[in-house]
Parts: structure tokens; sequence; C-alpha cells
């Protein structure tokens, strides 16, 4: 007994640099905006919530305008109408998100140590309808997108608190979304980072690319693109939406939005814009 002991806290002794190595959220934080800092120089680190407008400076006129009249505003009413119409058991969403209406988006995704599982703000939407007897929704555009959206609306000027915390549970979720974001796949071999960390401000076919770096803080989003594709003109779409268009662009088959592996890449992005002042929701091309 007393040797396996020895034998197991000799090799915690082995492992622990090893782990501590391979994962240090904090530091990655700090190389991650320093890379982007020093590639922008003229751009104010608060800037980098503007994706692509905070490099491309021909477009941003343009989305300025329509920033005045934000075509989200509606959804963001519609969310706000979802989240306070009582389920057939005569709960509201407040009863599982009592500060929404100050501002909560901030904290997500978070890693819930009890079921060792990042929980982004969509799974945590619906958690809480099947927890009232109601039908989960679909992840990726539609009502969810709407609630996420007024979520977001109150969450307006906040920053991003996303925690990874020590355990390894939580670092092996952080090191998977590290991972899918450095990893070349899909026919054209590419990475996110390839595109989003390596070539920001650089054109690729039609479009400029934006940088990682505030990523995040905007969405769900209002997309030109989407809104053409809807019958109904609504364009709004959660992040996860936008992960499987971009596997997409390089010919790699997208996972399943809210699948543990856009979770933990959501909760790796999101950790890399901690700090960055939440403004979602936004509009793009
Ligand atoms: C072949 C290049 C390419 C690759 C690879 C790629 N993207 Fe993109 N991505 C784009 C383009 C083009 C856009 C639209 C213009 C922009 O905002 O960069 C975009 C947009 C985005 C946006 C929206 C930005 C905003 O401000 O709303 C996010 C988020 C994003 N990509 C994340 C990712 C992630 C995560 C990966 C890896 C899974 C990835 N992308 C891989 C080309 C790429």
């Amino acid at each position: 007994m007393k040797k396996i002991a020895v034998i197991a806290s000799a090799f915690c002794m082995l492992l622990t640099p090893l782990v501590s190595s391979a994962a240090n959220p904090a530091q990655d934080l700090k190389d991650f905006r320093k890379h982007y800092t020093e590639m922008f120089p003229e751009i104010p680190l608060h800037d980098f919530v503007n994706g692509v407008y905070s490099v491309d400076k021909d477009s941003r006129e343009q989305w300025e305008a329509f920033e005045e009249f934000p075509p989200y505003e509606t959804y963001v009413e519609k969310g706000e109408e979802l989240f306070n119409k009582p389920f057939k058991n005569g709960k509201t969403y407040a009863s599982c998100f009592p500060k929404a209406e100050q501002g909560i988006k901030q904290n997500y995704p978070y890693f819930d140590k009890n079921r060792g599982e990042v929980v982004t703000l969509e799974l945590a939407i619906n958690e809480c309808r099947e927890a009232n007897g109601e039908k989960p929704l679909k992840y990726k555009k539609g009502a969810i997108a709407h609630l996420s959206a007024y979520i977001a609306y109150k969450s307006r000027g906040k920053k991003g608190n996303v925690k990874i915390d020590s355990s390894p549970e939580s670092m092996q979720w952080y090191a998977r979304g590290k991972k899918h974001f450095y990893a070349k796949r899909g026919q054209l071999n590419m990475s996110c980072a390839d595109c989003h960390y390596h070539n920001p401000g650089k054109k690729i076919r039609a479009d400029i690319l934006s940088p990682a770096l505030g990523h995040t803080s905007h969405f769900p989003v209002f997309r030109n693109k989407w809104s053409q594709s809807s019958k109904s003109g609504d364009g709004m779409g959660t992040l996860q939406r936008r992960y499987g268009g971009c596997n997409s662009q390089v010919r790699a088959k997208p996972f399943k939005a809210q699948s543990k592996e856009y979770r933990a890449l959501e909760y790796f992005h999101t950790y890399m814009s901690n700090g960055l002042t939440m403004n979602g929701p936004g509009i793009r091309k």
C-alpha cells in the first residue's frame, strides 16, 4: 500500500510540471493579446471588439451607419419578450438567470465543476427550458439567438470574465479548445489561426480577415448574409453557427452546435478576449 502511494506521488511530481507547462491560460492570454497589439500598434486594445472593422477602415464607415439603426434591435425585443413569457409551469427564464438584467454574458462559457463540463449560454438556455418541462430550441438561429441577443444586450459594457480553474478537467477543456483553434483541418488544411491569428487585415477572396482577439464579444450577430438566406429576413446567429461556417469554408465537416468540441473551442476562444468589453449583439456582412 505504502509503496503504491510513494510511486503515485513520485508520478504526480513528474506530471505536475509537465501539465503546467503545457497549459498556462494566463500566459497564453498575454501572448495572444501581445501578438495583435504588436501587429496593429495603431489600434487601441478596446477597439478589437469591433472585429474586421477595427482593421478595415474602408468598411468601417458603412458599418457605423448600419449601427445607427441596427437590424438586431427587433430581435433583442423578441428575446426580451421570450425571456419574460411564462413557461407552462408559470415560471420564466428569470428563474434560471436571476441576474440577467444586470448582465451575465461576460461569465459564459464557464466550467461546471459538478458536471465536469463547459456550459455555454445557449446550452444553459436549453437546460433551463428542459428543467421547466419545455422542449429544447435549435441551437444556431431563431429563438435561441433572440434570447441570447437580449442577454448579450443587457451585458453590454461588462468585461469578459471567463474563468479557467486549475482543475485538470477545466484545463483539459481549455487545451482541447486551444488545439482546435491551431489545428489544420479540411481539404484546404487550414486552422482558425491561419486566417484569424496569422493573417488578420489581409484579404481572402472578397473578405478582409478579422483578428480573433475580440471575436466573441459581440455575439450573437445579425449577418446580412444570413438574413438574405432566411425567408423571414432573420439574420441572427450564434457563435457556434459561425464556427460551423468557418469550418465549412475550409471544407472540413463542421461539428454539431454545442458538441463538446465546439464548447471547448468557445471556452478557449472567449477566454482569449477576457478583459475586453461586451458589445453584443453585433452586425456583420
Ligand atoms: C479560410 C479562412 C478562415 C478560416 C480557416 C476560419 N475563418 Fe473565421 N472567418 C473567415 C472570414 C473570411 C470571416 C468573415 C470576415 C471576418 O470577420 O473575418 C470569418 C469570420 C469569423 C468570425 C466572425 C467575426 C465577427 O466579427 O463577427 C468568427 C467568430 C470566426 N470567423 C471564427 C473562426 C474560428 C473559430 C475558426 C476555426 C474553427 C475560423 N474562424 C476559421 C475566414 C476563416
